[in-house]
């Protein structure tokens, strides 16, 4: 009515999202974190609301940077404003290790002590991680932590020689390649050390998924692969976990109720496609991140300073205009596959907070927006001028984003 503003909601994520609406309602000074004069008002009317998809998700990659909990913490801030609901961290890879593990130390004690470029790097406690992830969840933001294995497995080679095939333990690494390490498949041991981790995170994780990466894997015979992959996931499953790894999963068997994490780009080929049809058919569920619209990390222009080019440039209207639902369709992957999308940021060029927002805003809140809204709903024209609204919003927030010159940005 005119006197206020009702909210009501089946379950408490819905009033919080429903709060999330209003916010982008009231004018953008709001958003200051100094007093405003009102009066704020509001325009009348009704908004009835539910998402497309109940997976609407964000990654941080924290080991080829790391970042604080206070840094995670911001972006949380920043993606609970847009309704994501989960919050993917990339917890290990050939440059660091950022979680205490207590059964192997040295993971984190060592394996976390550098990044890219030799900086210190880091890790989280237990007791900080927990933190977080109460943090998120009072977001409505869901954990999914990510060990990645059997490649991207560098800081954990490093930190225990008899993880390696060879028995020799590699010096830590600080570059930028990918695809030069394996966990060794036909040691026994290492079975014991993903049983140790899976079991230590699992007990961290009040969510349902855990993510065992699998991407990458090209130091790992195809035989070890299948092998790995078996037995890992079996491991999850007995933590009382859903297995979630990238998709290059469906090229090994996968455990009932497996979701994979498409991350192909429009040079992916059509055999790689099949496989991941394929794998939809035996009950696999996707996860969809297509490289060249939805990774934050891709630059978006030439000019663009931070980021990487691998998958292309991908400007704010490239990544915003996909539909989920056909995106592999021509593969045969029947839309009700499709759990939701996400939106990774690999860190392997940026290293701070501004960074992070540069690169996540303004195509943040377009992944967002598909994720929630049903396609009929959804075109760049009438989109552009929803995003300009948000400039000064994110200025108010004092979020650092790109101005894109496909938004019609207003002046501030
Ligand atoms: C990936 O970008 N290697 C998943």
């Amino acid at each position: 009515g005119r006197a206020g503003v009702t909210l009501t909601a089946r379950e408490p994520a819905g009033l919080f999202h429903a709060v999330q609406t209003l916010r982008q309602l009231l004018p953008a000074a709001v958003e200051r974190d100094s007093r405003q004069r009102g009066p704020w008002k509001v325009a009348g009317g009704t908004i009835t609301d539910t998402p497309r998809y109940a997976y609407r998700a964000a990654m941080l990659d924290v080991s080829r940077h790391f970042f604080t909990v206070d840094q995670v913490k911001r972006y949380i801030d920043q993606l609970a404003l847009y309704k994501i609901n989960t919050l993917h961290l990339h917890l290990s890879d050939d440059q660091g290790w950022r979680i205490a593990i207590d059964s192997w130390p040295r993971l984190a004690a060592y394996g976390g002590s550098t990044q890219v470029g030799g900086g210190p790097g880091g890790y989280y406690t237990k007791a900080q991680y927990r933190d977080l992830v109460r943090y998120a969840t009072s977001r409505h933001l869901e954990v999914v932590p990510e060990i990645d294995m059997p490649g991207h497995t560098n800081a954990a080679l490093a930190s225990y020689a008899e993880l390696n095939c060879d028995g020799v333990a590699p010096p830590l690494y600080t570059g930028t390649a990918v695809g030069f390490s394996s966990l060794c498949a036909p040691k026994e041991i290492t079975y014991d050390f993903v049983d140790d981790v899976v079991r230590e995170l699992a007990a961290l994780t009040p969510g349902r998924y855990l993510h065992i990466g699998g991407d990458e894997a090209h130091s790992t015979s195809h035989a070890d692969y299948m092998e790995f992959m078996r037995r890992t996931q079996a491991i999850v499953a007995k933590y009382g976990k859903t297995v979630v790894g990238w998709h290059q999963l469906t090229g090994a068997e996968q455990v009932k109720g497996a979701v994979a994490q498409y991350w192909g780009y429009d040079a992916t080929g059509a055999a790689e496609r099949a496989q991941v049809a394929e794998a939809t058919k035996v009950g696999t569920k996707l996860i969809l991140s297509p490289a060249d619209r939805t990774y934050l990390d891709m630059k978006y222009d030439r000019n663009t300073d931070l980021g990487q080019s691998w998958a292309g440039l991908v400007e704010v209207d490239r990544s915003y205009d996909w539909d989920p639902a056909a995106y592999l369709a021509g593969a045969g992957v029947d839309p009700g596959a499709v759990l939701g999308v996400e939106a990774p940021l690999w860190s392997e060029t940026l290293s701070t907070s501004d960074h992070i927002e540069r690169m996540a805003f303004p195509r943040l809140p377009g992944v967002a927006e598909i994720g929630w809204s049903p396609q009929s709903a959804r075109n760049w024209d009438t989109y552009k001028v929803r995003l300009a609204a948000q400039g000064p919003r994110l200025t108010a927030l004092g979020i650092d984003y790109y101005r894109s010159p496909v938004v019609p940005w207003p002046a501030e």
